[in-house]
């Protein structure tokens, strides 16, 4: 590892389909209400992709949109990062399907799978990559399509995700460092609390386990709310303490829009100011992947985050996986 080289944030961009999907409309799918998924929520609707549209085109309409912003050129790019569990497919990756839309190909592209932990996972192995000296310019897409892994029949799952994708841009630096801390968590006993059962070596895809629908998205909801706000809480004190920095240094936090009482709790657990908390929950329901960076690109467009300010991402997702980091944003 240089120990000389930092990592400059160049930008962001995010991008979310068009399609609105209200909890009225779910009203009319499974036996829920507008009520209960808005009080145990905070989700009022979420949005969808196309019957047209897969993973890479969300990733490459968020990615063209932070390759703008920074005034790059594509062939600048030498690392294509994409965190993501719902991907155009098994194999390849989706990063490589991404690479192929933007025509990226300087770059080493691959996948990762931290699920809704996977935008943090994916700053710190870039973090690593550039200070390592062996990449120099990155592009980092949390992206998901949710849709096509939701069980539209389980009123369970089906209310709480949402399609979206959100990027930034990196470059090795001699005089800046915007990673200012990052820390993830892991714990592999707890895979079975959330967890798509079929398709993989465990159940290979048949027709039973398509009938059984374990292709789909499977969650023991009430015991990971309580795991991810002690870990999320955890998580978000952490990465301050590596940094030596305290609530007051932060501008603003931006932690995983999974549930709005996960988002109260943990800021109550972690002691953060309340008033520093960005909520877009209601919009965009649990993007897993997509939801700390497309939240933090929105924050960016509303003029919320000045140049100079540091940004705490606090996530938790299936794996168990959890991480924060702290970022500055100097654009
Ligand atoms: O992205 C990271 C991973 N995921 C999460 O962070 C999700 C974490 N968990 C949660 O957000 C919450 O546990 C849920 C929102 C999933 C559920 O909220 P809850 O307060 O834990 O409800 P519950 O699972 O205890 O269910 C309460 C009742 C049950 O009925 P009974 O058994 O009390 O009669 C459910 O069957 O609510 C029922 N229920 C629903 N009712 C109407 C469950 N889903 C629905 C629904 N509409 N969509």
């Amino acid at each position: 590892m240089n120990s000389k080289i930092g990592v400059k944030i160049l930008s962001t961009g995010s991008y979310v389909p068009e399609k609105i999907l209200t909890n009225f409309d779910l009203e009319k799918m499974v036996e829920t209400s507008d009520e209960w998924i808005s009080t145990r929520t905070g989700i009022k609707e979420r949005r969808i992709l196309d019957k047209s549209q897969v993973t890479s085109d969300l990733a490459y309409n968020a990615a063209v949109k932070a390759i703008e912003k920074a005034k790059i050129s594509v062939d600048d790019i030498d690392l294509i990062v994409v965190a993501t569990i719902s991907g155009d497919a098994p194999m390849p990756s989706t990063a490589c399907y991404l690479q192929k839309k933007l025509k990226a190909f300087n770059s080493t592209a691959f996948d990762i799978s931290a699920a809704c932990s996977g935008f943090i996972y994916g700053v710190t192995v870039v973090k690593g990559l550039i200070q390592s000296g062996l990449y120099k310019r990155a592009l980092l897409v949390g992206v998901e399509a949710l849709s096509r892994v939701t069980d539209w029949t389980d009123r369970n799952t089906c209310v709480l995700f949402g399609d979206g994708a959100g990027a930034m841009i990196f470059e090795a630096s001699e005089t800046e460092d915007d990673i200012v801390s990052a820390y993830l968590g892991a714990d592999g006993s707890f895979t079975e609390l959330l967890n798509i059962p079929a398709g993989g070596a465990i159940n290979p895809t048949t027709e039973e386990t398509a009938r059984q629908k374990l292709q789909y998205i499977k969650m023991q909801g009430k015991e990971i709310f309580k795991v991810a706000v002690t870990k999320m809480a955890e998580a978000a004190i952490k990465v301050q303490e590596k940094a030596g920095l305290k609530d007051e240094d932060i501008t603003l936090y931006i932690p995983h829009q999974a549930n709005l009482r996960i988002i109260d709790a943990v800021a109550k657990k972690a002691g953060v100011n309340k008033d520093k908390v960005y909520v877009n929950v209601h919009k965009y329901g649990n993007m897993s992947a997509a939801t700390t960076i497309v939240a933090l690109d929105e924050a960016i467009s509303e003029g919320i985050v000045p140049k100079g300010s540091l940004v705490e991402l606090v996530a938790f997702g299936a794996g168990l996986t959890w991480g924060a980091c702290i970022l500055k944003i100097n654009f």
